[in-house]
Formats: structure tokens, sequence, C-alpha cells
């Protein structure tokens, strides 16, 4: 088992990690009045009769089931939940569990914040994303009127549980998706691990290797930039572009499916291009790092009529006074850097080239 110490609290990665968290629950100062373990249908299934198993502290908890999908990460998910608490009398010495991906542990970890103005929680993220992204940084919250992210808070669990065997069930698509984030580690921290990653083949991975390196790239950001100022904006390459397609995707319904880290890879490739003209990344890098994305994510040509869109999209929360918008660059690979501008023309040439490149 690896630990990785963040904010006031660590993370745990392996096959062992369960037993430990046996031993964390039964040698923690408090001791907990009642458990709470928040799955959905998916987690439900397959992970939390293994948890249960391993985890004797927990046998004992009193389950709370929702409904998968970001559409429930919302408000009126969170009033119900608030009320299961209530009505089953937890106190402010109950834990809450929070056993799935990014979507129960951003809404778990709010509700665990406000409940009684907060009780303590504990992560077990299941999917790759959660892993490598959600795992630190204290970020909670959710939704509101299909605006990613408007609701929450900063707060911190008692540690995070990454126990990799989950991986085993999680569809293939959910690896490639959270497997874009581990890349986006290494192309703006670590080109040594670009060099692994990129020959890497998704079925033979050692999990509890590459999770516990990207969680660390993640932690050593964070850590050096609680609260966003400026340095963890690293973390955005890719996602200026890639939100833009993530979010025309699903409002208009027209790349079925495409998940966040395929959505990332799709601005990776574009944002790569921008690297190139604005802060002189060598073009014999772009092309290396475009093909293997190109390679692993097959990426759908989007839609030159709805360039203009993705543009205003980007402008939503990214527009500074000149008109221009943000980006995080990388000048090589392994070498990213914040607070890059361009513009609307530059923009639509990097949209360009990535239907080029297909
Ligand atoms: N807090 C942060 O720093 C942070 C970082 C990244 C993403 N997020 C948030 O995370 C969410 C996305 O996370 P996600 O991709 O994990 O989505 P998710 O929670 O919706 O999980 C994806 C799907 O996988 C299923 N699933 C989960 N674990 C499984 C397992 N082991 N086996 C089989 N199926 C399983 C889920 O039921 C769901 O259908 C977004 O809401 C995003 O905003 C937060
Ligand atoms: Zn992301």
């Amino acid at each position: 088992m690896q630990e990785i110490k963040s904010q006031d609290y660590s993370v745990y990665i392996g096959s062992d990690v369960l037993d430990h968290l046996q031993s964390f629950l039964e040698q923690h100062p408090v001791k907990y009045s009642k458990c709470f373990v928040m799955v959905d249908e998916n987690t439900h299934k397959h992970c939390l009769s293994i948890l249960l198993a391993e985890v004797e502290y927990l046998k004992d908890s009193e389950i709370i089931e929702i409904e998968s999908g970001e559409i429930n990460k919302c408000i009126e998910v969170v009033a119900q939940v608030w009320l299961t608490l209530s009505e089953a009398e937890a106190d402010r010495k109950a834990l809450f569990v929070n056993l799935g991906g990014g979507v129960i542990g951003d809404m778990g970890g709010f509700i665990a914040s406000t409940y009684k103005r907060g009780i303590d929680f504990v992560n077990i993220p299941t999917t790759l994303l959660s892993q490598v992204d959600a795992s630190v940084g204290g970020k909670l919250g959710i939704d509101l009127n299909g605006l990613k992210n408007q609701i929450g808070v900063f707060n911190f669990p008692q540690g995070v549980f990454i126990y990799t065997p989950f991986l085993n069930s999680l569809p293939k698509s959910q690896i490639r998706s959270g497997w874009a984030e581990i890349l986006k580690h290494a192309l703006i921290r670590d080109k040594a691990q670009w060099e692994v990653l990129k020959n890497i083949d998704l079925n033979t991975v050692n999990w509890d290797e590459q999770i516990a390196w990207s969680v660390k790239i993640k932690n050593d950001i964070v850590l050096q930039d609680p609260k966003e100022k400026g340095l963890r904006k690293l973390l955005n390459f890719g996602h200026t572009i890639g939100h833009a397609v993530e979010t025309l995707s699903l409002e208009k319904n027209e790349i079925k499916d495409l998940l966040h880290g395929e959505a990332i890879a799709v601005g990776m490739i574009a944002e790569l291009y921008l690297s190139n003209k604005i802060a002189d990344m060598p073009q014999i890098e772009v092309d290396d790092v475009v093909k293997s994305l190109v390679k692993l994510y097959h990426p759908v040509p989007l839609k030159e009529e709805h360039f203009n869109k993705y543009v205003r999209l980007m402008g939503n929360d990214k527009k500074n006074e000149k008109g221009t918008i943000n980006f995080t660059l990388l000048k090589s690979i392994g070498e990213g850097e914040v607070n890059y501008t361009a513009d609307k023309n530059q923009i639509i040439e990097a949209l360009k080239y990535f239907n080029s490149v297909l």
C-alpha cells in the first residue's frame, strides 16, 4: 500500500487498502455513532459486498442508494439524503462513506460537509477518473440548472482509500476516460513519464503504480496552490477547449456518450496546436503526442458550423478584458505553463487543426 499525504488527510492506494481502512476506523480518535455508505446502482452491484466483507467496521452501515449519472448530482438528491440522515437520527458523530465515482464523491462529500454543519466522511473512489483526479484537492459540490459544480465547498475527507481491484468491473470506456487525466498529468509535469505512458497497453497497466504516480503529481500542485490562485490552473490543460466540446456534445446529443476524458483528449489535441503556435512547443513533440492521442481515442471530427459556438462556450468563464481566452499550454512535453491567451481566430485554427489530424 502507498500513502500520499495531502491537505490534512492521506490518500492510500493498493489492493490491501480495505484492510487498512478497517484498522484506520478502529483506531480513529472519534468512535462513530453510526456509519452510512452512499452508493449508486452500479457500485451497489459491483463494490458494496466487497467493502462490507472486507471492512468489518462497516458491516452494520445504513446503505443509501442514489441513481447513477451526472444528472443526479443535484440539490434534489442532496435534500433527499439529508432527510434520510435526519430520519435515521444521524448525529454529529456519524460517518459518511462515499463508495463510487466522482458524482458520489463530490455530492457525498458536500452532503457530509453540510449536514449538521459537517460530519466526518471518507472517500472510496471506484472509477479511474475519481481515483486520479477527484481524490485530492478538496472540491465538493453539485450542479445547478445544467451548470457543472455551481454550488459547493472546499473540505477534506478523513481519508481516501483507493482499492484498485474495483477497476475490474469498470467499463473500458470509463478506463480510457480516466486515463486522459493521467496522460495530462504527465504532459504538464513529467516528460519521462509520458515516454512510459505512451507505450502502455491499457489491458496490462499496473494500476497501483500508475495511480500513485498520477495522484502524486496532482497532489504536489494542489498543495502549492490550494485555492486555485495560479499554479493549479496547470491542471486545466486540454480543458478550455475540452469543456466546450463536452458541453456542446451533451446539449446537442450529437456525439453520443462522449465521456469527460474523451472530450479532454479532443481538447488536448487542439491545445497542442496552440502550444506550438503560442508557447513554442517543438512541432516534433506535438506530432508525437497527437499521434498517440488520436490512436487511443479515435475522436470524430467537429462540425465547422459549431466552431463559433465552441468559442462562445469557452468565453463563458475564461474571457479576459481584451476578449481573448486564457489557456494553459505546454512549452514542451512535461512543461506546462499557465496564463497564455488566444484570440478567436487562433482557436478556430486549432479546431481546424484537430479535424485535419484525424
Ligand atoms: N472533485 C474533483 O476534484 C473532481 C475531479 C474530477 C471530476 N470530478 C467530478 O466527477 C464526476 C465524474 O466522475 P466519474 O467519471 O467517476 O463519474 P460517475 O461517478 O458518474 O461514474 C461513472 C459511471 O461508472 C459507474 N461506476 C462507478 N464505479 C464503478 C465500478 N467500480 N464498476 C462499474 N461501474 C462503476 C457509475 O455508476 C457511473 O455509471 C463529475 O461530476 C466531475 O465534476 C470531480
Ligand atoms: Zn478533467
